[in-house]
């Protein structure tokens, strides 16, 4: 059997059980895309059938690649490079799908480059909830408040040097049992108090005007660019396309069954995502703030509900805790790729690669830094600062691109055999069924977005 020649074991260590696992790649796709980026993208592009159009990304394209993730990287058990590389070697393929692995390594790095700088967000807001700032305070001081914050280089970049030190200091360690420990305990404790908030929510006067904007299909209000924004968030909150997850699939056991863990997986990321919107908007209608303020609305809002609430202040401070470990979770999983190759191929140790690696995006970082205050009359392209140009190439161009090809990779070029054996499917439906969005509908869907937003 071809399985005697593959290494059942990954050098970089190995997921305890399935449900560990899950656990780890949930960690990587619950994050700041959950709770701080898609309610504010879906106020941006009016709602509902943007909404509507997310889910199906998440469906019929998000969730087919990471099963090819997992599957490809469980197969390799290396960094997403050298799985690359040695699959298309196996597979008779040109070397240069080793490139695939490149381009989510950099997609990687330049998104980190960026998450770490909004997480410092979160953390400067443990510090502030807990100074009882918003006890009692409204919409006008809590806008302001968030924006005398942005206009501070010092303190962003404080913020962002901690928090990469953080990701540096838990990469350097390895994925361990202590981050495992904790995910099981951080993210049961993220979702009880979303749905705390998602409680104020219910009270705050706006639920029925929140419900209906995140769940009213306005279609008119759905731009071509918003259909780009759908999918490639599709991607970036399942942290598919740029190889992390393939990276996690490496330390997969082989008794886990793929297709029913990666469905659990994105369950509970969209749960996450709509539960989080469900808590912002209806705080958002019920004090006449704008659902469309782009990337501060977390930042506003969360504030402003727990300014509300009884006990306010400590449960806004737990919040904020939740949601940079939520994103260092995910962090972490945004450097793996990088690090494993450095590792496998320089044979550089881990702790001294994390290091190297961290100090190059903390640098990048400093631009997203700079563009909310200083450099924020400088466009790069078009009328996109350094961030929004960060932001648009990783998240609308580079995962994308990257999910297409591991989609490719994976129902055209990979042999049947080894995908027979990865995801325990024989003959009949299921199989016809994962062959049809792998290799039609999940690379068209990509495509046809691509070329919708060039033509549009
Ligand atoms: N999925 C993460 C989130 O939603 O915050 C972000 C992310 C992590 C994207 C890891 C990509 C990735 F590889």
């Amino acid at each position: 059997m071809s399985e005697a020649s593959t290494p059942d074991v990954s050098r970089h260590g190995m997921w305890s059980s399935r449900w560990l696992f899950v656990l780890a790649a949930a960690g990587s796709a619950v994050g700041l895309g959950n709770i701080w980026r898609f309610p504010y993208i879906t106020g941006e592009n009016g709602g509902g059938a943007f909404v509507v159009v997310y889910l199906l990304c998440i469906a019929a394209i998000g969730a087919p690649v990471m099963i090819a993730e997992v599957m490809l990287g469980r197969q390799g058990r290396q960094s997403p490079i050298n799985t690359m590389r040695a699959l298309a070697k196996r597979s008779g393929a040109p070397r240069a799908w080793g490139l695939v692995g490149w381009l989510g390594a950099l997609t990687g790095f330049f998104i980190l480059s960026y998450y770490t700088v909004i997480a410092g967000w979160a953390l400067f807001y443990i510090f502030r909830m807990g100074s009882g700032m918003f006890t009692g305070a409204d919409g006008a001081l809590a806008s302001s408040a968030f924006d005398a914050f942005l206009a501070d280089p010092w303190m962003l970049a404080a913020f962002h040097t901690a928090f990469v030190a953080g990701t540096v200091f838990i990469v350097a360690r390895g994925v361990t049992a202590g981050i495992e420990r904790a995910v099981r305990w951080f993210m049961p404790g993220l979702f009880v108090l979303l749905f705390v908030l998602l409680g104020y929510a219910m009270t705050s006067g706006g639920f029925g005007a929140g419900l209906e904007f995140m769940f009213g299909m306005n279609w008119s209000a759905l731009s071509v660019d918003g259909v780009l924004e759908a999918l490639g968030h599709a991607f970036f909150t399942l942290s598919v396309g740029m190889g992390a997850i393939m990276a996690y699939g490496a330390y997969v056991p082989r008794s886990a069954s793929i297709s029913s863990t990666v469905l659990t997986i994105a369950a509970l990321d969209t749960l996450v995502a709509l539960v989080a919107g469900l808590a912002i908007f209806p705080v958002v209608f019920a004090n006449g703030l704008e659902p469309g303020q782009g990337p501060g609305l977390m930042f506003v809002t969360v504030p402003l509900a727990f300014g509300q609430m009884p006990l306010g202040a400590l449960f806004g401070v737990v919040f904020f805790v939740l949601v940079t470990i939520a994103a260092i979770t995910s962090s972490i999983s945004l450097l793996e790729p990088a690090l494993a190759y450095a590792v496998e191929t320089h044979g550089i140790r881990r702790p001294r690669a994390a290091l190297a690696l961290g100090l190059v995006c903390w640098v990048l970082g400093l631009g997203t830094v700079l563009s909310f205050n200083v450099w924020s009359d400088i466009h790069l392209v078009g009328q996109m600062t350094f961030f929004d140009f960060m932001d648009y190439a990783t998240q609308k161009v580079m995962l994308p691109l990257g999910g297409l090809l591991i989609a490719l990779f994976a129902g055209w070029v990979l042999p049947k055999t080894i995908v027979g054996e990865q995801l325990g499917l024989r003959e009949g439906v299921p199989a016809l069924a994962w062959a049809v969005l792998i290799k039609v509908v999940a690379p068209l869907g990509v495509l046809a977005v691509f070329a919708y937003a060039l033509l549009g």
